[in-house]
């Protein structure tokens, strides 16, 4: 591999900047300066340094992040920002989201360039479970915890798996889904009436927010990283 490339996707700088990294004599491969960014090296052996703090390897990154409001989740869009701006200087090469929330939906998303996971834990098969806190416009009925656990019936006649609904307070519920349909939660609720007007997403599979404010993200420790590869068995 390519150390310049490397150092790109250890997620330092850009590739432009790090042709400087070689200039400014930054770069060490196993204790040898190197000036010249084509140099092949071996990500399992070849020890690599910059200002002499090694720079690990990393094939994937996992990020999640407190979603804001008026944020689409895409790489890109001609009329709003986009959630993707949030890690634009971290230059790693096919970053994106998992899954979507809505533009007004706040809370957890996972952001990775770990295509095969991302894509798996988006599928149908995964069961990944989604915990929503929601706000509707008019009071909540009891009887709605039965017809959501029975499976509520959208708009399309499609069927929606059972889901579990807690009812909070007149206007506020939780509503835990092991799917991810298209604006499900917002289709769900009007299906029996109700419109959501606030949406958050509490939980992803085990992850949560902790404690970041909206807009900010964590990247994921090595534990959190391996239970996420678990859905993949
Ligand atoms: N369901 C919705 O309706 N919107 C979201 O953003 C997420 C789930």
């Amino acid at each position: 591999m390519r150390l310049d490339r490397y150092l790109s996707n250890a997620g330092l700088a850009s590739r432009s900047e790090i042709k400087h990294f070689f200039k400014d004599k930054r770069v060490l491969v196993n204790d040898q300066l190197v000036r010249q960014g084509k140099t092949q090296i071996d990500p399992n052996k070849d020890i690599i340094k910059v200002d002499n703090e090694v720079i690990k390897y990393k094939p994937f990154y996992y990020f999640v992040l407190n979603k804001p409001k008026g944020y689409v989740s895409a790489n890109e869009d001609d009329k709003y920002p986009t959630i993707m701006e949030f890690f634009s200087d971290l230059n790693i090469k096919g970053l994106t989201h998992v899954g979507r929330l809505d533009k007004d939906t706040t809370g957890v998303l996972l952001i990775t360039n770990d295509g095969k996971l991302g894509h798996f834990l988006i599928s149908p098969k995964s069961n990944v479970k989604k915990i929503y806190s929601l706000t509707v416009d008019k009071d909540l009925d009891d009887s709605l915890v039965k017809s959501f656990k029975e499976g509520i019936i959208l708009e399309n006649k499609e069927r929606c798996r059972p889901a579990k609904l807690t009812i909070i307070n007149k206007r506020k519920a939780m509503l835990e889904l092991t799917e991810g349909k298209y604006h499900q939660v917002k289709r769900m609720m009007r299906s029996v009436g109700y419109e959501v007007i606030d949406l958050n997403r509490d939980l992803f599979a085990f992850l949560t927010i902790k404690n970041l404010k909206p807009g900010e993200y964590y990247e994921l420790n090595e534990e959190e990283i391996n239970k996420l590869n678990e859905y993949l068995r």
